[in-house]
């Protein structure tokens, strides 16, 4: 069987990705720095499947160490998780989001032509649509212009990438646009543990709701959408780990291929309709105001997620209460994440 590289794998979707992956039969091999996760999810990961995971602490930006990598093992292809991804932070540290998100990118196509490693996956975001595109989203649509560092970090490294395969007649991408993951793997065992104050809607939920925060502010009720506040393409993070396994097979199955695929329900949510629903669905309150709008929020994000299941056959098969049930049962079995990061 294949062996799949995930750079940044102990990370909230590097792990549910690395759960399906091996239920699919794979071998998977992680390597992570824990500038943002722990080696208690990947210990998580191979007791949810009974399996075992190479696991490598590394900065996938140091080419020595990850030569090593490669150098030891026959890695058959790469996902690209290993990035910093906070927006906030982003505006405050644009050179160190820069230097991380770009050079972890480099020190990737560099290894892997060296090894003549030839298909990669890569984390991109639906941020790269930017303002001016429309909604749903259309992988043919231009990249547009975004509206902090993060967002153009995704978009940079889908240009290098679209470059590299341009160049290398047996370089073969695929850039998966994710849009909003949320939940957790139905077992519990492992989720996001974002570190301090969460940036996301689904955390500060939860850290709301266990009692970890006083209060959810919803960022503004005056957009021009159904209830007021803004709507996004919530996707339950085990539909798009299993989007990566698709995205894998299909990769592997082809000698040469540079795709975009958006990885999103199709359907838009909104802020209040997520915060009534994880209400109903866990039976417990969640004390919540609407405040002011955030700078730089849209007031729709959705994907058309025709070509995914196309060309990949994949499709999203959780609802949104399945998302808020074990967003919830996640939280309240581990309230202190994973503990020390
Ligand atoms: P995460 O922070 O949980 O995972 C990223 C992992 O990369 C972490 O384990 C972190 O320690 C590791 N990492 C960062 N820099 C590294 C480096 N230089 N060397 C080695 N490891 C490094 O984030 P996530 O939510 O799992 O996101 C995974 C990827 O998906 C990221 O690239 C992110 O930008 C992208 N993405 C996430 C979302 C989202 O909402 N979660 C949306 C769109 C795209
Ligand atoms: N929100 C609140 N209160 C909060 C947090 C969020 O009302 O405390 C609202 C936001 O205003 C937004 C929605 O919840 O309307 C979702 O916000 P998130 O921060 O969870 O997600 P975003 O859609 O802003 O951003 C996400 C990823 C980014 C990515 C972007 C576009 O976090 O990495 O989608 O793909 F760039």
């Amino acid at each position: 069987m294949s062996t799949i590289l995930l750079a940044g794998g102990a990370g909230y979707i590097g792990s549910h990705t690395a759960v399906e992956l091996l239920n699919a039969g794979y071998d998977v091999i992680v390597v992570d720095n824990y500038a943002n996760s722990c080696p208690e999810s990947i210990k998580r990961v191979e007791s949810i499947t009974g399996k075992s995971v190479k696991l490598y602490e590394a900065d996938v930006s140091d080419n020595a160490a990850m030569e090593k990598i490669f150098a030891e093992n026959k890695i058959d292809a790469v996902i690209h998780f290993a990035g910093l991804k906070a927006v906030g932070e982003s505006v405050a540290m644009p050179v160190a989001y820069y230097r991380n998100n770009i050079d972890t990118t480099l020190t990737l196509l560099e290894t892997m032509s060296k090894f003549d490693v030839k298909n990669i996956i890569f984390s991109s975001s639906a941020t790269v649509y930017g303002e001016a595109n429309k909604v749903p989203y259309l992988e043919t649509m231009p990249r547009g212009a975004c509206t902090n560092p993060y967002g153009w970090t995704k978009s940079m490294m889908e240009q290098i990438f679209e470059d590299a395969a341009k160049a290398d007649e047996k370089l073969s991408v695929v850039l998966l646009r994710y849009f909003n993951p949320i939940g957790a793997h139905e077992s519990g065992r492992i989720g996001e543990d974002p570190s301090g104050i969460p940036n996301n809607l689904m955390p500060y939920v939860t850290q709301t709701a266990v009692g970890k925060r006083e209060c959810l502010t919803i960022f503004g009720n005056d957009y021009p959408t159904k209830d007021g506040t803004c709507t996004r393409d919530y996707i339950h993070v085990v539909d798009l780990a299993k989007g990566h396994v698709k995205a894998i097979d299909y990769i592997l199955a082809n000698d040469k291929v540079c795709e975009i695929f958006n990885l999103g329900t199709g359907t838009p949510y909104s802020v209040t309709e997520i915060v009534e629903t994880f209400e109903r669905v866990n039976n417990i309150k969640v004390n919540h105001i609407y405040g002011a709008r955030r700078p730089g929020d849209l007031a729709e994000c959705y994907a058309n997620a025709d070509k995914a299941l196309k060309v990949l056959g994949w499709k999203t098969e959780k609802t949104l209460e399945d998302m808020c049930r074990d967003s919830w049962n996640w939280q309240k079995n581990n309230p202190e994440g994973y503990g020390k990061k």
